[in-house]
């Protein structure tokens, strides 16, 4: 997606409201936000006279998906380590997953840290960051309304956003009603937010918008009262605010079963792998997951619930089911078992070893949830506890197809390990 070009752009006629509407726009907003919107956020450039594109292409990408208050103290700690963008492109990817670690949405690290490097290399060729849009959406992880973010506040040139926040502002302001996941909803609404956009800062408006979303055009009982569009606010005037913007609805979400190995040598310590750098938790650690099952969500949706979720991972042909490989989704265990995995798993099997159940009660037993972008998962927590020679054999099944693997106390871990968060929550 990219942002229109100016010849796609609909005639005048083609919007909801009139001139007077459009041109008021700018002007009714940046008032209100002088007044009542957050200055103080520590990423704002746009009272700086020497903006710094690297706080304001940081920042923009950890709240991307993020919230202000979770996005703070990880700013903070990132600008404290990592001060400038050579400071983050020289860094070991562990130590910037370990700073990421906890934001979730972790191929925004992976981007973030390959970025940092494209830009100080462009840094190092021209003497400067990216001064185009076009520049700046060549760099890994940034997409048009992150880019145009960057060019208005972070370079104080013209750039326009059109977020998940604008959008919703937008589609109710002008009683956009087609699909915001349709591509030409897309334009209609870049469209606008061009036409509603100054030429002179666009950065302040870009704040002002993003801090309207937030904190009066909320997603379930925005604050019309308080609005400065109420009076020509399409949506408002028929009460019908939260029925934008229209979104095709979800499929339910596949849920997926999961056992997470704690694989305990005679010292306390667990056996820890790195996981490869695509897919899912890339270049975080993580215990060793062995798939259970995978169900399509639509199908199988009662046992999504808690109870009723644990049936598929505590019972006891599970071992069978691990042993005889996965009957029915091959497909599904090639792509989603990582190497280390698939050696441990094999080793299990070879040795017959059976990991345990780690509460006593069965009631305690329940998987931990955690959802991610495409599915539900579910983590169910087993014990094994392996002697001497056992780990010299793992280690060197492991070590001989090159896997980077640690054996860590679950408190080093914490500590040292750029670990997901669902790791976190099996661990507490
Ligand atoms: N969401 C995305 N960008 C933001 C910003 N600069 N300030 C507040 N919320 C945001
Ligand atoms: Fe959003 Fe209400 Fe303002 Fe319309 S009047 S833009 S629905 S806050």
């Amino acid at each position: 997606m990219t942002q229109p070009t100016a010849n796609s752009i609909p005639s005048e006629t083609n919007f909801n409201h009139s001139k007077t509407s459009l041109n008021s726009f700018a002007p009714r907003l940046l008032d209100w936000f002088a007044e009542n919107g957050r200055h103080d956020l520590p990423w704002q450039q746009h009272q700086t006279d020497t903006p710094n594109p690297y706080v304001v292409w940081l920042s923009e990408v950890m709240l991307q998906q993020t919230q202000v208050t979770t996005v703070l103290p990880y700013f903070a700690r990132f600008m404290d380590t990592f001060p400038t963008v050579q400071d983050l492109a020289a860094a070991d990817w562990d130590v910037v997953a370990e700073h990421w670690a906890g934001l979730g949405y972790y191929a925004r690290a992976r981007n973030l840290h390959k970025g940092a490097k494209q830009l100080a290399e462009i840094i190092d060729e021209t003497g400067d960051f990216p001064q185009t849009l076009a520049d700046w959406e060549a760099i890994s992880g940034v997409g048009p309304s992150t880019a145009g973010a960057i060019m208005a506040m972070g370079l104080h040139h013209y750039g326009v956003i059109c977020d998940g926040n604008v959008k919703r502002v937008l589609t109710r302001w002008a009683a956009i009603d087609g699909d915001i996941t349709k591509s030409a909803t897309t334009k209609e609404l870049w469209a606008l937010a061009e036409r509603l956009t100054p030429t002179e800062n666009s950065g302040l408006f870009a704040q002002a918008m993003m801090d309207m979303g937030a904190t009066l055009c909320m997603r379930s009982k925005p604050a019309c009262r308080l609005c400065p569009l109420q009076e020509d606010c399409l949506a408002h005037a028929e009460g019908r605010e939260t029925d934008y913007p229209v979104k095709a609805k979800k499929q339910p979400k596949p849920s997926k079963f999961s056992d997470a190995l704690l694989i305990e040598n005679i010292d306390c310590e667990i056996l820890w792998l790195q996981r490869p750098d695509n897919g899912i938790w890339g270049g975080l650690w993580s215990l060793p997951l062995q798939f259970v099952e995978k169900i399509d969500g639509k199908a199988n949706s009662k046992i999504t619930g808690k109870n009723t979720a644990k049936k598929p991972v505590t019972s006891d042909d599970k071992s069978s089911s691990l042993a005889s490989g996965v009957r029915s989704n091959e497909k599904v265990y090639e792509t989603e078992f990582t190497t280390a995995e698939q050696i441990i798993n094999e080793w299990l099997i070879k040795n017959e070893l059976v990991t345990e159940s780690v509460s006593n009660t069965l009631l305690d037993d329940a998987p931990i949830k955690h959802s991610l972008t495409h599915f539900h998962w579910y983590l169910t927590p087993r014990k094994l506890t392996v002697d001497a020679a056992q780990t010299i054999e793992l280690n060197e099944k492991l070590a001989a197809a090159e896997i980077d693997f640690k054996w860590l106390t679950e408190q080093t871990a914490q500590d040292s390990l750029g670990l997901p968060r669902a790791m976190i929550k099996i661990l507490e």
